[in-house]
């Protein structure tokens, strides 16, 4: 498995991806600008030349971190690269003198243990934030 710098090239199959990892529907040109804002935090990961996760953030003017995406493929969990590539990120963040992680994660989701396991801390809930309705936790973790 290796963990890449997002190119262009790699959108097509990353949207296949995420159709079929998360519950949400994103817009592929959505994919390019946050790609033009922040190259170095767009990461995937690639077993054999398929993409099996993803993680993309945005640097907030407010000295944050905001993960936008970070999501593995089922086969793949639990092997330490979700949190190799959160890692990755923040490193990458350095050089903005980002001092906070922020991200939203839904209320159902066992991920809100991962991210508590990575030092998150639950600080505010959005009502039905989801396209199902179903409520976001955002979580916050001080660098
Ligand atoms: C959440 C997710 C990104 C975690 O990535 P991962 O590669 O499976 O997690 P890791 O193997 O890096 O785990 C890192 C640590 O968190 C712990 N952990 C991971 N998932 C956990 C869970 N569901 N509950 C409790 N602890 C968990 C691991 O045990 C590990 O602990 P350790 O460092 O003591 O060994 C991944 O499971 C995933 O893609 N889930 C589905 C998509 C999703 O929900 N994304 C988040 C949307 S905001």
């Amino acid at each position: 498995m290796n963990i890449e710098i997002f190119q262009v090239s790699d959108l097509d199959q990353m949207m296949v991806f995420l159709d079929d990892n998360l519950t949400e529907n994103y817009e592929k040109k959505v994919f390019l600008t946050i790609h033009q804002r922040w190259p170095e935090g767009f990461l995937i990961v690639k077993d054999h030349g398929n993409i099996i996760g993803v993680g993309c953030g945005a640097i907030l003017p407010n000295e944050k971190l905001r993960i936008l995406i970070l999501a593995l493929d089922k086969k793949f969990q639990g092997r330490g690269l979700g949190k190799e590539i959160m890692s990755r990120m923040i490193k990458a963040s350095e050089v903005y003198g980002v001092r906070k992680v922020t991200l939203e994660v839904r209320k159902d989701s066992d991920a809100i243990n991962f991210y508590r396991k990575l030092n998150f801390s639950r600080v505010d809930i959005l009502p039905c934030y989801y396209q199902d309705g179903c409520d976001g936790i955002v979580m916050e973790r001080q660098l």
